[in-house]
């Protein structure tokens, strides 16, 4: 039995750091009772407090309403119809927590990943429940609509169709990667953006600014790619290319050794008010950024 999607069961959010509270603020916004899970105490009530930053007025009553902090994995599951993880992009992480929430989650909920370079197929088998199983990478939901699904070749036709409607229930947008590859279709796109922007700052050929200041004139958008990989997380863009470099093994994939000093630094963007700039009120937000030379 694969029961569509259905408005009025709840949905579990695990991991509550930088994506996993946005997708909980979206699911929130939408009206959907929403329970937030993190292993580490207290994460999800902080992550709640940030979110309600996010809307105003009836929005954000909204928010509050259906948004909730879950005080076990237990709590967070009983009777949803979704599971969706969002914890660090590691595979052996990834497979442990998936087999347990395949455990403990109701049989007909399905079960998903928001995953960015991890295909589909090693998590779906780990979760046990291979044919209710998904692949969903967010865009930000505060200003974006794109998601990408991606199937393993045992995901169930209805499960497909379910998360494109609860994606579409919750604002987003979806696309589908029709072929399982590492990194879905648009994130392999910006990934390359992404990996010649740290080769450029590397090799001393550009800075950060001057990356961000000729995309933003070019393309007429709102920040650049050092500004992106900031809100993203500079540890989440280290381990995503930590993996597409233990996949391909090529010298040229191998993250660049900067990016893992910043980390270690606990420089990781917008999540600790500095990345390549500094938060909450960046260079690139400030008049007169695009005029600089
Ligand atoms: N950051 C982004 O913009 C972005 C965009 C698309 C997809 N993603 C993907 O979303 C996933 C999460 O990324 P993030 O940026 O939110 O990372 P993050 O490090 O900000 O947050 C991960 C959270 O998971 C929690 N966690 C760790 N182990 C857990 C467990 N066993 N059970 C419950 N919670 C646990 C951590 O305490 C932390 O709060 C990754 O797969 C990433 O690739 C991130």
């Amino acid at each position: 039995m694969y029961p569509s999607f259905d408005p009025s069961r709840p949905v579990a959010i695990i991991g509550a750091g930088v994506m996993g509270t946005k997708v909980a603020w979206a699911c929130a916004r939408a009206g959907l009772a929403t329970r937030l899970f993190d292993s580490e105490p207290g994460k999800a009530a902080e992550s709640i407090e940030r979110a309600l930053g996010w809307s105003g007025g009836a929005e954000r009553e909204r928010v509050a309403s259906h948004l909730t902090a879950a005080p076990s994995l237990d709590a967070a599951l009983s009777r949803v119809q979704l599971v969706f993880e969002n914890v660090p992009e590691k595979l052996a992480l990834k497979q442990a927590v998936h087999g347990e929430l395949g455990r403990r989650a109701p049989a007909d909920a399905y079960q998903g990943s928001n995953a960015s370079s991890i295909t589909c197929t090693p998590l779906a088998a780990a979760s046990g429940r291979p044919e209710r199983f998904f692949n969903l990478n967010f865009t930000d939901p505060r200003r974006e609509r794109l998601t990408e699904l991606m199937a393993s070749a045992s995901t169930a036709a209805e499960t497909k169709t379910f998360a494109m409607a609860w994606a579409r229930h919750i604002g987003m947008i979806p696309i589908e990667t029709h072929r399982e590859q590492l990194g879905y279709s648009f994130n392999r796109l910006w990934r390359v953006i992404k990996q010649e922007a740290l080769r450029q700052i590397a090799e001393g050929y550009a800075t950060p600014e001057s990356i961000d200041r000729a995309w933003m004139l070019c393309f007429g958008t709102k920040m650049g790619p050092c500004g992106l990989m900031d809100d993203i997380g500079l540890h989440t863009i280290l381990s995503v290319e930590r993996i597409y470099y233990e996949a391909s093994g090529d010298p040229r994939d191998r993250p660049p050794e900067f990016l893992e000093a910043m980390v270690k630094a606990g420089k990781l963007g917008v999540a600790s008010g500095q990345g390549f700039y500094t938060h909450p009120d960046p260079a690139y937000r400030k008049p007169g950024f695009l005029e600089q030379g």
